[in-house]
């Protein structure tokens, strides 16, 4: 099966393709102080000659240096935008705003609100379209969350992942992408937060044909329990903001703290997508703590789209 076109969801790859991802990823983070210090053609040069745009309308650390820093040491020339300082912020199109840098660029990374915006952005551009964050997914974050895991633990079945708190765009790339490779997820989550049925539906029908199971439930410990790895994310999303007060009075009992860490398997790691707020969805002793794995994890990000874009621009 061909690499896709783009990469809009997670599911958009194969379950084949997604483990060549996670076994590139891997090679390259093995041997990229080799390659850094022969100042080779870093991961065989896949990108050189070759222009990849980051447009972000929405803020970014992570996405946006990991882009950038995997872009140069792929050989090839990142082009950092925002859509303030494009014609964009005076209403162009996302479609015609596709096209027109398709005349000039070899990829799109885009980080934006409606996945529609996104779907729009790629019907209109005629080179690949990265999600770099939606407010439905965040498929380049989830290879690195499964490149973390099996670090962690060495492979995906038999094994599950426990998400606790919102049931937004981290948690539907992390359900879809456990189902594809055979990792059980769980999500537990506060009333009127659960992931998006769609998304829950079709992360069962991948789950079928790899022995995952996947679970949503209201209650934390249940999700936890027993667990390989206990993860959760901000409880406002960005352009959440105005909701933030009332939201935080009901995730309280979603916060992961050592007591609830304690339901999970003794050698369970605690996951984050990162940005964090301590004493919010997670305590500082968990988040700073031996179970920790969340600088690995935004580290794999890295690796994670180096692999990708590889995989994408071949
Ligand atoms: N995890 C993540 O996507 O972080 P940034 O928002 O900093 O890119
Ligand atoms: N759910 C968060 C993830 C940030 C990386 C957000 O959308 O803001």
């Amino acid at each position: 099966m061909p690499f896709p076109d783009d990469l809009l969801s997670i599911d958009d790859l194969s379950a084949e393709q997604l483990l060549q991802v996670l076994d590139v990823a891997d090679r390259l983070k093995a041997d990229r102080g080799e390659r850094l210090a022969a100042d080779s053609d870093l991961a065989h040069g896949a990108l050189r000659g070759r222009t990849v745009a980051l447009l972000f309308e929405k803020p970014s650390t992570r996405t946006r240096v990991s882009f950038q820093v995997a872009v140069t040491e792929l050989g090839g020339q990142p082009l950092p935008l925002s859509s303030a300082e494009l014609q964009l912020g005076r209403g162009e199109t996302v479609a015609d705003t596709g096209a027109v840098l398709s005349r000039y660029v070899h990829a799109i990374v885009v980080r934006t609100f409606a996945q529609q915006r996104l779907e729009e952005l790629a019907d209109g551009a005629s080179i690949p379209v990265v999600n770099a964050l939606t407010d439905l997914e965040h498929p380049c974050q989830a290879v690195a969350d499964l490149q973390t895991f099996r670090e962690a633990h060495g492979d995906f079945h038999g094994r599950a992942l426990a998400y606790v708190g919102d049931g937004n765009n981290v948690a539907h790339s992390l359900l879809l992408a456990g189902a594809k490779v055979g990792l059980s997820v769980r999500v537990g989550h506060p009333e009127g937060h659960a992931p998006d049925a769609g998304i829950v539906t079709r992360a069962r029908q991948l789950a079928a044909d790899t022995g995952a199971t996947i679970e949503v439930t209201t209650d934390p410990v249940a999700a936890v329990a027993g667990a390989d790895a206990v993860y959760t994310d901000v409880w406002a999303s960005m352009g959440q903001e105005a909701e933030a007060a009332e939201r935080a009075a009901r995730f309280v009992p979603y916060r992961v703290t050592e007591q609830l860490l304690a339901h999970a398997a003794t050698d369970a790691v605690f996951l984050h997508c990162l940005p964090a707020h301590r004493g919010e969805e997670v305590t500082a002793e968990v988040i700073d703590g031996p179970a920790s794995r969340v600088f690995d994890q935004a580290e794999n990000r890295l690796h994670a789209q180096k692999a990708l874009l590889a995989g994408l621009l071949a």
